[in-house]
């Protein structure tokens, strides 16, 4: 299975995804975006070995992107901290296929303005017992697509929203990597 990794930021969780495949039987990482040409992630990439390329908001809005993708035959498409809409033909052209994390037990403090550190901070201000991380498939909603699976930590021991964030970022790393695996090769059998 052909994997794209689309990230606007640092990029941890997908080095963090890199490093599990790398190990991983049948799940091949080939290709890395970013829609900012600064990014982290960008020569995260590079220092696994991995093609990456920077797309604009028009190259994903107008179908470069996806063409893109169909050409170097990408399967899956995961989102790691990647901050633009996925259009509704590009989730069409990849049903149940696209997986995003989100850095809180959705519902609660996810749409639109909720990402980074503004969902720590909410979580923080609400003194909210536990946070966690949700991954789920996306749809053309923010924050919306079908969970697949939540990992939980209290957090009413914590005194900040930076503390929420480092504690939430460990669960993302140990979580996304395995959950991703697991439904990527499950993809493979084919449907009775
Ligand atoms: C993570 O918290 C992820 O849940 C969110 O964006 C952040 C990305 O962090 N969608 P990184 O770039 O993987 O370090």
């Amino acid at each position: 299975m052909r994997v794209a990794i689309l990230a606007s930021g640092s990029g941890s969780n997908a080095a963090a995804l890199m490093h599990c495949f790398s190990a991983t039987e049948g799940v091949d990482v080939v290709l890395v975006g970013s829609n900012r040409s600064g990014a982290g992630v960008l020569e995260k990439a590079q220092q696994a070995g991995v093609s990456s390329i920077h797309f604009t908001s028009d190259d994903l809005a107008g179908g470069v992107l996806l063409k893109k993708l169909k050409t170097v035959n990408v399967d899956w498409v995961l989102l790691a901290g990647f901050l633009l809409q996925i259009p509704i033909e590009f989730c069409r052209a990849f049903e149940n296929k696209i997986l995003n994390i989100h850095p809180s037990l959705l519902p609660k403090f996810g749409g639109k303005g909720m990402y980074g550190m503004n969902v720590h901070r909410a979580v923080f201000e609400a003194a909210e017992k536990e946070s966690g991380m949700t991954i789920h498939y996306v749809n053309e909603c923010f924050d919306e697509g079908e969970i697949v699976f939540q990992g939980r930590i209290d957090v009413s021991q914590l005194t900040s929203a930076e503390e929420i964030s480092s504690e939430v970022l460990k669960l993302e790393h140990e979580y996304y990597p395995r959950v991703a695996s697991a439904l990527i090769l499950d993809s493979k059998t084919p449907v009775k």
